[in-house]
């Protein structure tokens, strides 16, 4: 580790604060070591076109940070890390089948998906549980149990660092796809401020997604209702996957490897039992059996490792640094590729490598 000194604010304006050499480790999920140049938690939207008249965004490396739940520190930044602090969830218009809702990007993704339940709006249940705030969502479309937000997104409110001005991307300019959107294919170019949500009023339960109606049914009797869903589908996830306050990890390390389809039937030629989905005119394998069936399900190199809970989480057991858990992506990734042909993409942005 670097010798920096302890975290002092070095100024606030209306609606920011700024930090020098700023320590990250409480800020990512990771709970790795790192730091930066720069820390500026910005706690209003209005403030921005102030914080942005500062020529330090424009001429160093600016990362956007939210609540670091998919992100690995491979090192510090170099640069400015700017943090949106900002709060306020707004119904816009509710009087039809369905409610527009705008919501700032620094409310807790999870605290949203319990608001909507509590006003009686659906739509967010299935995404119950993920971490991170709302306005890192639409980043990589965040998806669970058969849902991805990004069909609930109406428009997205950004700061175009381009355009240096306020924007607006509708449903179809931000281009999701699995674990994809215009934000993660242009990382410094979009700050989302606000995300705003178009919800059914009435219950349009997706109960597809394999072991939720299993989960459902052990609830008990009832109808399934949003709650409902939402409770089967926190029962899964306690279940299945490790819990960063417990050990630290960002969820799934890699995407779901989309295949050509020779490559998805000589792989379940071989072996039947590898889960495998349509995907367009393509297959979606799980990267979790995949890395499984290789035999590295809880492996571990120092204090870095594979969860022995779930095949697709990398986990750090201590005082593993960024690299060591890059290490460790990178065993994972090769075994992969060596046994099946197939490779491994991070889903985590991976920052401060050289
Ligand atoms: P960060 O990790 O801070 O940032 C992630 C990316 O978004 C970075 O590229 C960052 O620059 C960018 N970003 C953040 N905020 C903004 C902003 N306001 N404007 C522009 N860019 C921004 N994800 C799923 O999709 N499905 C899951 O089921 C799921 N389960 C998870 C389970 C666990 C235990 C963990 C730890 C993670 C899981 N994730 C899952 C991943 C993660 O929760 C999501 O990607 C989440 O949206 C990240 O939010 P964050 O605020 O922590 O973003
Ligand atoms: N599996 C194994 N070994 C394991 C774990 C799982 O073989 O150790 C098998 C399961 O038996 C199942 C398959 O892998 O057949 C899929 O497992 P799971 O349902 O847990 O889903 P996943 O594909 O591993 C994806 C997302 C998760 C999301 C869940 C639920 C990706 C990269 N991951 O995981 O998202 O919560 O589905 O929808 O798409 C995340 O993105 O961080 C994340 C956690």
């Amino acid at each position: 580790m670097s010798s920096y000194r302890t975290d002092a604010a070095i100024s606030t304006g209306v609606g920011y604060s700024i930090v020098e050499n700023a320590s990250l480790e409480g800020r990512n999920t990771f709970r790795v070591a790192a730091r930066a140049a720069m820390l500026i938690d910005v706690r209003d939207a209005a403030a921005l076109p102030e914080v942005f008249a500062f020529d330090g965004l424009h001429t160093q490396p600016l990362l956007i940070l939210g609540e670091g739940s998919n992100i690995l520190f491979a090192g510090d930044w170099p640069g400015i890390v700017l943090s949106m602090a900002t709060r306020g969830i707004e119904i816009l218009d509710g009087d039809g089948d369905t409610v527009r809702v705008r919501v700032a990007a620094g409310e807790n993704w999870n605290d949203l998906v319990y608001w909507c339940l509590a006003h009686g709006f659906g739509g967010l249940e299935n995404l119950v549980l993920i971490p991170g705030t709302v306005g890192a969502a639409p980043i990589q479309n965040i998806g669970a149990y058969g849902v991805e937000v990004g069909e609930m997104i109406e428009r997205v409110q950004v700061w175009d660092r381009e355009a240096r001005a306020p924007s607006t991307l509708e449903n179809a300019e931000c281009r999701f796809a699995y674990r994809d959107s215009v934000f993660k294919q242009q990382p410094a170019r979009y700050l989302v401020v606000a995300v705003e949500f178009r919800l059914p009023r009435a219950a349009v339960l997706r109960l597809d997604y394999a072991g939720i109606s299993d989960e459902l049914a052990a609830l008990g009797d009832g109808e399934p209702t949003p709650a409902r869903v939402a409770e089967a589908v926190s029962r899964l996830r306690l279940r299945k996957l490790p819990n960063p306050a417990l050990i630290g990890n960002a969820g799934s390390f890699f995407k779901n490897p989309i295949v050509d389809t020779t490559i998805a039937d000589a792989i379940r030629g071989a072996i039947p039992a590898c889960p495998a989905w349509p995907a367009g005119s393509a297959i979606k394998l799980s990267a979790a059996w995949l890395i499984d069936a290789c035999g590295m399900k809880g492996y571990r190199d120092g204090d870095a490792g594979v969860s022995d809970q779930h095949a697709l989480v990398l986990v750090n057991h201590g005082r593993a640094s960024g690299v060591d858990l890059l290490r460790v992506a990178r065993k994972v990734a090769s075994e992969v590729w060596q046994r099946f042909g197939v490779k491994l993409e991070a889903e985590p942005r991976v920052v401060g490598t050289r």
